[in-house]
């Protein structure tokens, strides 16, 4: 076996960025993370800098396996044990109180850590060399679409990552699912990868999804994963007629068009069709967004998915990128 060619990142690359305080963009399976040293401060600031993002909104420390727990969280962990076993790796994020150690600048200054597993090869390999937690927004600048290539991450990030290391589109495409454990009644803070349905199967009871948390999440702003172009959300029957007047309007205008639609005419600028399995629209999302910008379109129509399984992130992250965005 060659060695790869020292310009080409490698695993043991990216931990000595991580020990000198540096930034690493590096595959999930659910998107591109940006780590840092959890427990370093001032690279876990770095973070909050290259991303733009609001110091009090919270990071999810990453972890090489659910024995890391203990040493992060504390108070009764037997359902994060029971969740971990079943979930992690994966992508599934679990809010538990954390330790008295733990950074402000990890918990937004909040009394609690975010805490997840990773399911991506390369995340693992990462993790196990570099040994501590890693602190990982996804890897994009605050308010756009996550990325789920390494070239997602050059064009959202550009020079100021240290490092990316590349392994291919990310198999999930959507964010973890985040669960908070901290309080009385386990609540879903955001619809990801693991669908709540599985969640529930799993802890034997209904789960809560507040439809507002207590605690600050950028996930949870009303814009977010926003692409360049206006989102906008429409019902499925009027789906064709939207993408005709707006084009007629002058409008360059993109569809993701929902499988089973008739195809639209010429003069709507671009269409894509959408895959029927919703894992695999979860994985091609953020993607189709990026494509759809890079084609200068400059309103997206989209419809809702069925909200059942994966179709709930899916859903979430469409709503969001649309959230305060005024039809035409
Ligand atoms: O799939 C994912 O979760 C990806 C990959 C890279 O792991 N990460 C990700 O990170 O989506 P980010 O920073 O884009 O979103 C993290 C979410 C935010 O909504 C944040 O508010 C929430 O996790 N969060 C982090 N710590 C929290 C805490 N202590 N309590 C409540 N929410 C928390
Ligand atoms: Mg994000």
């Amino acid at each position: 076996m060659t060695p790869a060619p020292p310009d080409l990142p490698t695993v043991e690359g990216a931990v000595e960025v991580l020990r000198r305080g540096g930034l690493v963009a590096f595959p999930t399976e659910t998107v591109y993370g940006l780590g840092a040293d959890a427990s370093n401060e001032a690279a876990v600031a770095r973070i909050f800098a290259v991303k733009g993002r609001p110091p009090h909104h919270p990071l999810i420390v990453h972890l090489p396996s659910a024995e890391a727990l203990e040493a992060w969280a504390r108070g009764d962990l037997a359902a994060a044990h029971r969740l971990a076993e079943r979930f992690w790796p994966g992508p599934l994020t679990l809010v538990l109180r954390r330790q008295p150690w733990v950074s402000h600048r990890v918990t937004g200054g909040a009394e609690t850590v975010a805490l997840r597993v990773p399911a991506h090869p390369l995340a693992l390999e990462l993790l196990r060399r570099f040994g501590g937690g890693i602190a990982a927004p996804s890897a994009n600048r605050f308010g756009s679409v996550s990325p789920t290539t390494a070239q997602h991450v050059r064009q959202s990030l550009g020079d100021a990552v240290d490092l990316i290391l590349d392994g291919g589109p990310c198999p999930v495409g959507v964010e973890s699912t985040i669960l908070d454990l901290s309080g009385s009644t386990p609540a879903v803070l955001r619809p990801g990868g693991v669908p709540r349905e599985e969640l529930e199967a799993v802890l034997g009871h209904a789960l809560l999804v507040p439809a507002r948390p207590n605690v600050p999440s950028p996930g949870q702003h009303p814009r977010h994963y926003s692409p360049t172009a206006t989102l906008l959300l429409v019902e499925r029957e009027s789906l064709p007629w939207e993408a005709i007047r707006l084009s007629r309007a002058g409008r360059r205008v993109g569809v993701l068009l929902p499988p089973g639609s008739p195809p639209l005419p010429g003069e709507v600028h671009a269409a894509v069709r959408l895959p029927a399995d919703l894992a695999e629209y979860a994985r091609q999302l953020y993607a189709l967004l990026f494509h759809l910008d890079e084609l200068g379109c400059q309103v997206i129509l989209a419809t809702l998915p069925p909200e059942e399984g994966l179709g709930a992130a899916i859903a979430d992250r469409l709503r969001r990128a649309a959230a305060g965005e005024t039809p035409f």
